[in-house]
């Protein structure tokens, strides 16, 4: 049995983001050709995801001078136990579906705050004498991502940052198995974009099954 992550940065539901309908079919169809797998909906903008601020910094500067978590304050303990959580919580998962929609070039910001929040040396990633090394290997990773223009291809795909850096991210933590599900273009061309809605959710249906 595996454990399947399904993060979603989005505030909005599926009737009116095309990422979320994708992520959902995805989601349903994954359900469907994997019964026995666990499902865990991580939803950013609903969960609590802490931004590493002064309380972090000052928590996590007691604790590395070998202070008791006890003697952290409130707001310290509490930002540092649930960051800690997350990043658990990653690492404890097989598979991870990512679901974000394009905003100027990338992605939400509750998106590169729960990045901040699992980038953790020696749980997702160590630092060696030769560098850093990923310790995440044997995990599998999906990005869907809706776009109103078109990124995956040039001229516009030198602009696009949200994708390419969850892959540099990806790739830190080992992760080598990686794709993007991309449903683009459609502001660009508004005629086309009930069709390409539904391309996206075709791919990610057949992507689930094998996923
Ligand atoms: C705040 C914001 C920023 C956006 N920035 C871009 C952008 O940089 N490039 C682009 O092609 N479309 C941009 N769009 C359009 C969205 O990428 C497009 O509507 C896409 O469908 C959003 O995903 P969703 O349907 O899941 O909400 C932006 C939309 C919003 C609301």
């Amino acid at each position: 049995m595996a454990t399947l992550l399904h993060i979603i940065a989005h505030p909005n539901d599926e009737t009116q983001s095309f990422s979320m309908a994708a992520g959902n079919a995805f989601v349903q169809a994954y359900r469907e050709a994997h019964p026995k797998d666990e499902v865990i909906h991580l939803d950013l903008y609903k969960a609590h995801i802490p931004h590493i601020d002064a309380d972090v910094f000052s928590g996590w500067g007691k604790l590395r001078s070998g202070s008791e978590l006890s003697t952290l304050s409130a707001e310290e303990k509490s930002k540092v136990n649930r960051l800690n959580e997350l990043v658990d919580q990653f690492v404890a998962a097989d598979k991870y579906v990512f679901i974000t929609p394009m905003w100027n070039f990338s992605y939400p910001p509750i998106m590169k705050a729960y990045i901040d929040a699992i980038c953790a040396a020696g749980k997702t990633f160590k630092y060696t004498a030769e560098g850093p090394v990923g310790l995440l290997p044997d995990k599998k990773a999906l990005h869907i991502q809706a776009r109103g223009g078109i990124y995956s291809t040039a001229p516009m795909s030198d602009m696009e940052m949200g994708h390419r850096h969850l892959a540099a991210i990806m790739q830190f933590f080992g992760i080598t198995d990686f794709q993007g599900l991309f449903i683009e273009g459609h502001n660009q061309y508004p005629d086309r974009a009930a069709a390409i809605k539904q391309e996206g959710i075709d791919k990610a249906v057949s992507l689930a099954k094998s996923f």
